[in-house]
């Protein structure tokens, strides 16, 4: 079986949330105050996420992306991957992480059958860090990156870049792909939580382009079949890679393989457009509607999301929800 949406394209990917609490409220996916926390009931029981998890692949998913919220701070989180990993037809099962916990989890992660790691790193300086993250110690994510990187996980460091709050700091967070194999790379700011007043804070992928290429060389690298959306770099003799995420300026619709399903059993086609479906009254069906549930999402799928620089509409939802 395979997932073909209306313009083409081939659904190979699935992100699926295991949970919305996080153990920390980075200013550009959680409002301030936090997002009210869902209630045990709200959110899907690992049997159920599994199951989903079944019926896509079943349905040619290849590729699987836990993320949360924060994935490693839900209980149990080890032997539901086990079981993810197992599922005859998975070719990856990756997971998004902000590397707080990575220290003591790195080698049971890797145990657990998970093969790849993303890891949000946002400044390297202590007291920005703990700014942008509200409170978050920067000396336990790169000690959990370092335990990652002991246990031979490939490692991607997500950066969201912010005018007037990280930005200078692009050239020094690059160079960390110098003499390690770490894929760094540069995401242009979203919209979260309904902000008003976004697009200041974007610095477009042209322009961390020109200025990483104004300290390094540059060159293209080939994208491939099961690659995600950033555009990535080769800087000669680096251990690693350098890329650019520009879901703002350039958006990366035309290529996009994946499909969304939150933590509560919300399946979602786009990130910012079109509609969601309940999973929940699929999953008390047989595995035959939830695979046809997923067909109908993928039916849905929009041509490309509607957010530019100039269409000021604030997102109404948090990206914690719905894990990035
Ligand atoms: P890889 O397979 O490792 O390349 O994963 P990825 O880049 O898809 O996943 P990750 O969780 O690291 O996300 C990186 C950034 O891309 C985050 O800021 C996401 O919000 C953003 N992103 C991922 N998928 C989409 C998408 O479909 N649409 C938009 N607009 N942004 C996305
Ligand atoms: N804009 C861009 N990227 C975001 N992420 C979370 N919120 C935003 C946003 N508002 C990214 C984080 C994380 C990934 C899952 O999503 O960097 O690595
Ligand atoms: Fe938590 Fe990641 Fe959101 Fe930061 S970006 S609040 S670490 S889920």
């Amino acid at each position: 079986m395979e997932l073909v949406d209306t313009f083409g394209r081939r659904i190979n990917y699935l992100r699926l949330s295991i949970t919305d609490r996080c153990n920390m409220r980075c200013r550009y996916c959680m409002p301030a105050e936090g997002v009210e926390k869902l209630t045990h009931s709200d959110v899907l029981s690992y049997e159920e996420l599994l199951r989903i998890g079944r019926a896509a692949v079943n349905e040619g998913v290849e590729k699987i992306r836990v993320t949360g919220g924060e994935p490693l701070v839900r209980k149990g989180i080890l032997p539901f991957l086990s079981s993810l990993s197992a599922l005859p037809g998975l070719r990856q099962l990756v997971l998004t992480t902000n590397g707080v916990l990575l220290e003591e989890l790195a080698a049971p992660l890797h145990a657990a059958g998970v093969q790849r790691l993303n890891v949000s790193l946002d400044s390297l300086d202590p007291a920005r860090f703990a700014a942008v993250t509200r409170g978050g110690d920067l000396s336990r994510v790169l000690a959990g990156i370092e335990a990652a990187r002991r246990e031979g996980f490939p490692i991607k460091l997500n950066m969201v870049v912010m005018r007037g709050v990280n930005d200078d700091e692009v050239e020094s967070v690059a160079s960390l792909a110098l003499d390690a194999p770490f894929s760094v790379r540069f995401i242009e700011y979203m919209p979260s939580s309904g902000e008003e007043r976004w697009q200041s804070l974007v610095v477009p992928g042209e322009e961390i382009l020109r200025r990483l290429s104004a300290r390094f060389t540059l060159e293209l690298v080939d994208r491939g079949a099961l690659s995600g959306p950033a555009r990535e770099y080769r800087i000669p003799g680096a251990a690693g890679t350098v890329g650019i995420i520009t879901p703002v300026t350039g958006h990366f619709c035309g290529d996009c393989n994946r499909i969304r399903v939150t933590s509560t059993g919300k399946a979602k086609s786009c990130l910012f457009s079109g509609g969601e479906l309940d999973l929940r009254p699929y999953l008390q069906e047989g595995d035959a509607a939830l695979q046809e549930a997923l067909r109908r999402i993928v039916r849905e799928k929009p041509h490309r999301h509607q957010l530019t620089q100039e269409n000021d509409e604030p997102t109404p939802f948090a990206m914690s929800k719905i894990g990035g």
